[in-house]
This record gives C-alpha cells, sequence and structure tokens, in this order.
C-alpha cells in the first residue's frame, strides 16, 4: 500500500506516538479530578502536550491553548464565540466546512456573511479581503493552507487588514499546524484553530484552540471542570474556559510524544521534504495528457498537496482505480469544500487529490506517477 492521504489524516506517525497512548492506559487517571499519582500523571500529561503546542506555535504561553477533539469544534467555538446579531464577518471560497456549517448557522441568526472569491487557480487576493471590509466587520475567518488547493494564504497580511478595521483573525489551521512553521505573535493571529491528527502526527479526537492573550472566548460547552464545583457558570479563565468534561488523555499523550518528534525533527525539516515529494510529483505528472491540476503549483510555498483531473473521467473512479489496481490511497469528491469545488466547476466531476507525508519514500511518488499515467491511458482508452 501506498498511503498518499496525509491531507485526511497523517496515517504515519512516529512509534513514540503509539508507544504513549499505550503507555497512558496503563498510568493516567482522570486529568485534574483528583491528588492521586494517576491522575496527577494525567493533569502532568495534559500541561506538558500544552506547552509543547505552545512552543510549538510560539503562543505567550500553555494556558493559551485550550483542547478540543478536532478543529471542528475549535472552529465552532471560535464562531460561535466571537460573532452575534449585527456583526459581519469575512471568509472565502477556499474554506472547509468546518468553517462554512458554523458560519452558516450564525448568519440565520442575524450576522452577515461576506465570501470573498478566488483567482483561477484558486487563490486569495488580500485586496478582495480589504475591499469586503465593513464598519461592522467583526472577525475574518481564513484557511492558513487550502485542503484542496495547497495554496498558503499570507496570513500575516490578512491579519494586518483584519486589525486596521479593529476585527480579529481566526485561523483555520487544519493543513498546516506541523507541516508549515507557524508562530502566531509574529503573524498576529487572534485564534488558531487545529487538530491533532494530520500534520501535528496525534492521534483523532485531539486538537485544539489557541486564543491571543487578552482575549477572551465565552464558552461553547460547558460542565465539569475539576474545579469550582459550587458555581453555577463554568470558570471563565484558559484553559478551562473552553474545555468541559473529561479530556482525551490517551490521545493528548500521543500528540505530547507527536510533538516532541516534531520540535525535534523540525516543521521546516519536514515541510522541505514533504515539499520535495510534492514537486518530483509534479514534475512527474507533467505530460500525461488531459491533466487538470488545480492551485497554485508554482508557489514557492505551498501545503503538500496535488488536486487533479483526468480529463472529464469521474473523480471517484480514478481514485478507486489507483486504489484497486495499484494499493495507492488518494482522496476523491468533494473534499468538504462545496464552494472551492463550484468555484473550480468540478462539484460533479470531484477532484483527485495526492497528499505527500514526511515518510513517503522516492519509490511512493514514482509509482504514483506511473499509476497515474497508467489510468489515464485507460481512460482515453475508454473514451477512444
Ligand atoms: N478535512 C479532511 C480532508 O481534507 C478530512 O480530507
Amino acid at each position: 500500500m501506498i498511503y498518499l492521504d496525509s491531507a485526511a489524516t497523517s496515517f504515519y506517525k512516529p512509534k513514540q506516538v503509539e508507544q504513549a497512548v499505550c503507555r497512558a492506559f496503563h498510568t493516567i487517571g482522570n486529568a485534574g479530578r483528583g491528588a492521586h499519582a494517576p491522575t496527577l500523571e494525567a493533569s502532568r500529561v495534559l500541561y506538558r502536550t500544552r506547552a509543547k503546542l505552545a512552543r510549538l506555535f510560539h503562543a505567550e504561553s500553555a494556558s493559551r491553548i485550550a483542547f478540543t477533539a478536532n478543529v471542528t469544534q475549535a472552529m465552532n467555538i471560535a464562531i460561535d464565540g466571537l460573532l452575534h446579531a449585527g456583526d459581519h464577518v469575512v471568509t472565502t471560497v477556499c474554506e472547509h466546512n468546518s468553517v462554512l456549517r458554523p458560519l452558516y448557522k450564525k448568519q440565520e441568526n442575524g450576522v452577515f456573511l461576506t465570501i470573498v472569491s478566488a483567482d483561477e487557480n484558486g487563490r486569495i487576493d488580500p485586496q478582495d479581503v480589504q475591499n469586503a471590509m465593513r464598519e461592522n466587520t467583526r472577525v475574518i475567518v481564513m484557511h492558513h493552507a487550502s485542503n484542496v488547493t495547497g495554496n498558503v494564504v499570507p496570513i500575516q497580511h490578512i491579519a494586518d487588514i483584519a486589525h486596521q478595521a479593529g476585527a480579529l483573525l481566526v485561523v483555520d489551521a487544519a493543513q498546516t499546524a506541523g507541516a508549515i512553521p507557524i508562530d502566531v505573535q509574529e503573524m498576529d493571529i487572534d485564534v488558531l484553530c487545529f487538530t491533532g491528527h494530520k500534520s501535528l502526527l496525534g492521534p483523532q479526537g485531539t486538537g485544539g484552540i489557541y486564543v491571543r492573550e487578552g482575549l477572551s472566548i465565552p464558552s461553547l460547552l460547558v460542565g465539569g471542570s475539576g474545579v469550582h464545583s459550587f458555581d453555577k457558570q463554568h470558570p471563565a479563565d484558559m484553559p478551562t474556559a473552553l474545555e468541559a468534561g473529561t479530556a482525551n488523555g490517551h490521545g493528548l499523550a500521543g500528540l505530547e510524544a507527536a510533538v516532541d518528534f516534531l520540535l525535534e525533527t523540525g516543521v521546516e525539516a519536514i515541510r522541505a521534504r514533504e515539499d520535495t515529494w510534492m514537486r518530483r510529483f509534479l514534475s512527474g505528472i507533467r505530460g500525461i495528457p488531459h491533466v487538470k491540476l488545480y492551485g497554485d503549483m508554482d508557489a514557492s510555498l505551498r501545503a503538500p498537496i496535488v488536486t487533479l483531473n483526468l480529463g472529464t473521467a469521474d473523480a471517484a473512479a480514478v481514485s478507486d482505480a489507483l486504489w484497486e489496481e495499484y494499493g495507492i490511497c488518494v482522496r476523491a469528491g468533494a473534499h468538504c469544500a462545496p464552494l472551492m469545488h463550484k468555484h473550480f466547476g468540478t462539484a460533479e466531476q470531484g477532484a483527485v487529490r495526492f497528499s505527500f507525508s514526511y515518510w513517503n519514500t522516492e519509490a511512493d511518488i514514482d509509482a504514483a506517477i506511473q499509476a497515474l499515467r497508467d489510468v489515464a491511458e485507460e481512460c482515453e482508452d475508454a473514451d477512444a
């Protein structure tokens, strides 16, 4: 099997992630719920994971990171907590449903929504974002990299636009956390939503939200916190404000080990290797007839994603052929980014996405190129 679907979830993970999860099954209790050794160990695991994530993203302190089950939960917390009836929010056609659906829900409750379009390569022009700003714009919600095109947004520029207008910037880092270096302070990000199971290389069911020092977001979920149990209100201080109920301690133990690996190896080194695979693939598929690429492939900074179609061939059929005949895992369909596909005119056809990992090899990439060439020929024969 050749796994080229890392944008959906990382399949290859450092060995120590699995070991840390297994160890946690034998060592941790419920974090913050007592003073015996297993509960204290759970609290230590959670604290260390927060602190390491804060180091990875250059957050002010560990307490600015709250854990969530995934990026979708983090986006819901940010969008629900920061937008109220009468506010205006700006987003783009490139967004995933984890951004769009919470925004549509807010729109039903009196929030005004502007969706900025993209160019023919799926790129966002910051000037269009600037032009969309209004007096009551409270938030810009923007992907860091598109899960369809791999295009990276100039986040610092967007942050300037937001802040000059007195608005906040919420960033969806689902495709970049662990894949592209992120410094929330240098990039002037107010809220960063991330998932643990993609390029952070942790287990599924982990993720989180960074909230800039000085900004508070009201709780979305309230309940058990392990502290202030007689208060009717959920604690308002970060990170407890955005966490309720028992944490995914076992998963977070794995995430800690994954972040250790990222800090030791360096996100830039990981990015460089994944970039090599992506560029090797791109240069190998050049010349295959009827390949249509989606994204700005010439950009120097890209997420390690190549999305394409073979003429008018159904993307799901191409992806099935790659799996059934060559054992290659890719993702087809709409990638939960409906407006991006409408923009490219691929709502019906879908598109085939190849995404690369640190652990792929030259042989994986070359096999994928050959397989795509073969499938393209099969499609041509079928058309003839
Ligand atoms: N959001 C994930 C993807 O892009 C699942 O595949």
